[in-house]
């Protein structure tokens, strides 16, 4: 017989994108989720479900409350080990910590040990789906997409490509990326819960040759994602002009290799041209919003609100180990703060969608992941919105959901997650 759980608490959905009209008003919160088959089998009222249902086991949450896992659309997993390395600016920051670390993934059993370290320090976060960059190994490819498929969750990544402006022993060439992305391609998109994701790091570091392998890689998998870096420091932004003085801004660096279109994912995207801008806007491409990241490495103040008011699909992002976190908790707090730097106030409800049904938007996974709806894949987080005294005591003043779960966003950590499911089964409790 199939195995029906039911989880019963505050469960929070959405309606509608809360950047347009009300953001309350674009929530629903009913008392139970019913999954059945690592799936959403329905949500609502407690007791209608346990009657329909009687067999089902029963989890009960009280007032916690129940949302779609968090989904972290810009992540590095083989950065996991140099999270929080001090004092270097984005260049810097990569040629002095960043490379060195990733020189190490060459190793597949050091590759395998830090895909299931990320992958156990995420799920305790509440994490549940996430779009990585490995490293220019294949080994590393094939060392997180093992180990999420043994764990039953949806992932997207790919090998990261580099063919110049890299130290020696991490650099490929546009034959040889291209050669291998293919192949990790053709062996894992689409398997289980996984997608490859196409994967020139930035164009710093790739060759135009490089570039338009890619490009071709991409035109022949138009289905696949390509994820890459846009416009995150102004020191960048003046190398890629150096590097590139035929291309009219940073984004076409990568519109003239065939690396622009509405399955593109450009993380940081802060210091746009209003050409670009345009462009992403005209092609629906998504920018990831990695607001710890900007902060810690000093790259400046994304433009939620005017590039949302504009139209764009923007999911928010980690960026571990730029970012300072692995908490999609403190990543909504971040994108808060930066968002009060340029005068707006983020909603709970809109941090809360951005972390998950955005986040999912951004990925083209809004189909199957980051909200909870019927025949929605069961990657469920439960938040308790008292996980600590200090926040306890503000929660305790709360006069509405909204008032109750901010301080939980603003000041909460693993300690909230008090649960955690991925495809329908349990990761934490
Ligand atoms: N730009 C190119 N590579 C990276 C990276 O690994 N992290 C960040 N934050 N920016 C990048
Ligand atoms: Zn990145």
């Amino acid at each position: 017989m199939t195995q029906e759980t039911l989880l019963t608490g505050q469960v929070l959905s959405f309606a509608r994108s809360p950047f347009e009209g009300d953001p309350t008003a674009a929530t629903v919160v009913t008392e139970a989720v019913l999954i059945r088959d690592g799936r959403i089998a329905a949500t609502g009222r407690a007791a209608d479900l346990r009657a329909a249902h009687p067999q089902a086991e029963l989890v009960s949450h009280g007032q916690r409350v129940i949302l779609a896992g968090f989904v972290d659309p810009h992540v590095h997993y083989p950065q996991t080990a140099m999270i929080a390395s001090w004092g270097k600016r984005l260049i810097d920051w990569l040629n002095h910590y960043t490379f060195p670390q990733e020189m190490r993934f060459a190793d597949p059993a050091h590759a395998a040990d830090l895909a299931a370290r990320y992958l156990d320090l995420t799920a305790a976060e509440g994490t549940t789906t996430m779009c990585s960059f490995c490293t220019i190994h294949p080994a590393s490819v094939e060392a997180f997409f093992t180990e999420a498929q043994a764990r039953g969750q949806r992932v997207v990544a790919g090998k990261t490509c580099m063919d110049r402006n890299a130290p020696e022993g991490l650099r490929d060439t546009a034959q040889s990326a291209y050669d291998d992305s293919k192949a990790l391609l053709e062996k894992w998109h689409g398997v289980d819960r996984i997608s490859y994701a196409i994967t020139p790091r930035f164009s710093p570091t790739s060759t135009p040759e490089q570039l338009a392998a890619m490009g071709a890689l991409w035109a022949e998998h138009p289905d696949c994602l390509m994820q890459t870096h846009l416009s995150e420091q102004t020191d960048e932004i003046a190398w890629v002009r150096e590097l590139f003085p035929q291309a009219r801004d940073y984004l076409d660096t990568y519109e003239a290799f065939g690396l622009l279109g509405a399955n593109g994912v450009y993380g940081h995207a802060i210091h746009l041209e209003p050409r670009e801008k345009d462009r992403l806007r005209e092609l629906d491409a998504a920018l990831v919003h990695c607001p710890t990241s900007n902060t810690f490495i000093g790259s400046g103040l994304f433009d939620m609100a005017g590039l949302m008011a504009a139209g764009h699909r923007i999911g928010l992002a980690t960026d571990t180990g730029g970012g300072s976190s692995f908490s999609m908790l403190r990543t909504m707090a971040a994108a808060y703060e930066i968002a009060h730097l340029r005068h707006h106030s983020l909603h709970a409800a809109q941090l809360l969608w951005l972390a998950t049904v955005g986040s999912a938007r951004a990925l083209r996974m809004d189909d199957k992941i980051g909200n909870i709806a019927p025949g929605m894949e069961a990657d469920l987080v439960v938040l308790d919105l008292a996980s600590t005294p200090a926040i306890a005591q503000r929660e305790a003043e709360a006069e509405d959901l909204w008032e109750a779960i901010f301080p939980t966003i603003m000041m909460g950590d693993d300690r909230a997650v008090a649960e955690v499911w991925i495809g329908g089964r349990r990761v934490k409790s």
